[in-house]
C-alpha cells in the first residue's frame, strides 16, 4: 500500500482546456497526498468523501488526513459494484448531504473507481443545482478515463448510463501507488480503454502499449504512470474539443455500442465495463474491416492486443435481434438506429451507421462465446 514515501515523487499535470471551468490532472505514486492541491479546494468548506465500502477502508483515512483544512468532513459510503449504480444509492448520497447540512458551497470527493466517480460526480451535479468536486480515482479505469471529461451518472435498468449530466471536476488527482490494491481482473479491464485511447488516436501509443503490456500487467508504476499520463492527455485533447460530444467526443466510445449492450443484456456488474469494451472494440474492428475502412493487419494488431491484455475476445451468443433491441437505447442511435465508432486506420476513428447485413455479418463472426 503507497505511503508517504511515494508522496515527494516527481509527477505530471496535465490541463483539461475549459476556460473558466478548466483544471488540472495530476499523475504520478503518491498524488492521493496532494494536500497543496486540496486544500485551496476545500479550505472553510463542508467537505464529503464518497467512497464504497471497499475502497473506503485502503484510502479515506488518508485522504481525510490531507482535508485538515475543511469545516467538517463527512464519509458516505456506498454499496460496492456496478449493480448498484441507480437512483437508489444516487439518492443514500442526497440524504447523507441533507443530513449533515451541507450547503451549496460544499464539495465532495470521490475516492473510487469509475462506478464511485460516476454517482458522486451526479450527485455534486445536482445537488443544490451544481457544487464543486474532486476524482480521485482508484482504479485503472477511473484514472485513464472515467475520472476525466465530466460525464456523471447512473444506469437505468433500460440503458447503461442514461440518467446523468456533463459536470466537470475541479481536480483530478490519479495516484497509480492506489492500483497496488486492484484485483487483477479490475486493472485488465482498465487496460481496455488504454488499448482504446491508442486505436482511436494515437498508433505510436498503441504500439507503447503494445511493448509495455508485461510492465502494466505488472503494476510496474513507471509504465502505469505513462499510459495513465498519455491516456488522460488524449481524452483531456478530445474533450477540449468537443466538450458535450457533438461530434469529436463520440470516437472515445468505440467499443462502447456493443460493450454496452453486452453490460445490459448480461445485467449490469455480470461482465466488468471494460471487459465489455474489449470484446466490444473487436466487434468494432471486425466491422470496420467488413466495411472496408480498416485493414486486416491494422485489425489484426487490434484482436491480439485485446487478446494479450487477457480481455475477452469473444462477446455472448446472442441473436442479431437482441443486440440491435440492446443497442438501440445507446445514446449515439437516432430514432433508434445505431451508430458505431469505427477505425478507418490505426489511429483514426469514425463515427458511421452500419448496412444491416454488415453488423449481421460481424456479429455472426464475434457474438460466439
Ligand atoms: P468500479 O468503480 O466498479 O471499480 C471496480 C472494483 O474495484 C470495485 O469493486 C471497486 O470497489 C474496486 N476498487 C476500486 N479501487 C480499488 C483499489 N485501489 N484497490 C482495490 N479495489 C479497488 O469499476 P471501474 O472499472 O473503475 O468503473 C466502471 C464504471 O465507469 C462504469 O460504470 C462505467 O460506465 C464508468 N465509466 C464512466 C466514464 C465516464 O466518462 N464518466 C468512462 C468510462 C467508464
Ligand atoms: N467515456 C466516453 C467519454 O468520456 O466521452
Amino acid at each position: 500500500m503507497p505511503g508517504g514515501a511515494t508522496a515527494n515523487r516527481p509527477m505530471r499535470a496535465l490541463q483539461v482546456s475549459l476556460g473558466d471551468r478548466s483544471y488540472p490532472i495530476v499523475v504520478g505514486a503518491g498524488a492521493l497526498e496532494r494536500r497543496d492541491l486540496l486544500e485551496p479546494i476545500v479550505a472553510g468548506r463542508s467537505v464529503a468523501i464518497v467512497s464504497n465500502t471497499t475502497v473506503a477502508p485502503l484510502y479515506a483515512g488518508r485522504l481525510r488526513a490531507m482535508l485538515g483544512g475543511a469545516a467538517q468532513v463527512v464519509d458516505v459510503v456506498l454499496p460496492d459494484g456496478e449493480a448498484h449504480k441507480h437512483w437508489q444509492t444516487l439518492n443514500g448520497i442526497f440524504d447523507a448531504l441533507l443530513a449533515a447540512r451541507f450547503d451549496r458551497n460544499s464539495v465532495l470527493v470521490a475516492l473510487g473507481g469509475g462506478v464511485v466517480g460516476d454517482m458522486a460526480g451526479f450527485a455534486a451535479a445536482v445537488y443544490q443545482r451544481g457544487i464543486d468536486f474532486v476524482q480521485v480515482p482508484t482504479t485503472l479505469l477511473a484514472q485513464v478515463d472515467s475520472s476525466v471529461g465530466g460525464k456523471t451518472g447512473i444506469n437505468h435498468p433500460l440503458g447503461k448510463n442514461m440518467i446523468g449530466a456533463f459536470h466537470q471536476p475541479r481536480l483530478v488527482l490519479a495516484d497509480v501507488a492506489c492500483l497496488q490494491s486492484l484485483p487483477q481482473r479490475e486493472l485488465i479491464a482498465g487496460l481496455a480503454e488504454v488499448i482504446k485511447h491508442g486505436a482511436i488516436a494515437d498508433w505510436a501509443y498503441f504500439d507503447a502499449v503494445a511493448d509495455d503490456l508485461p510492465a502494466l500487467l505488472a503494476k510496474d508504476t513507471a509504465a502505469l504512470e505513462r499510459a495513465v499520463a498519455r491516456s488522460c492527455e488524449i481524452k483531456a485533447d478530445v474533450v477540449a474539443h468537443d466538450e458535450r460530444e457533438a461530434g469529436l467526443r463520440a470516437i472515445l466510445n468505440f467499443g462502447h455500442t456493443f460493450g454496452h449492450a453486452i453490460e445490459a443484456g448480461m445485467g449490469y456488474g455480470e461482465w466488468l465495463h471494460g471487459e465489455a469494451v474489449g470484446a466490444g472494440m473487436v466487434m468494432a474492428t471486425d466491422l470496420s474491416q467488413r466495411l472496408g475502412l480498416l485493414d486486416a493487419a491494422d485489425g489484426a494488431r487490434i484482436r491480439a492486443l485485446v487478446s494479450a491484455a487477457g480481455l475477452p475476445v469473444a462477446a455472448p451468443r446472442w441473436s442479431a435481434e437482441r443486440y440491435v433491441e440492446l443497442m438501440s437505447v445507446d445514446k449515439k442511435a437516432e430514432r433508434g438506429t445505431p451508430k458505431f465508432v469505427l477505425l478507418e486506420a490505426l489511429g483514426r476513428a469514425c463515427v458511421r451507421r452500419a448496412p444491416d447485413d454488415a453488423l449481421r455479418a460481424t456479429l455472426a463472426a464475434t457474438a460466439t462465446g
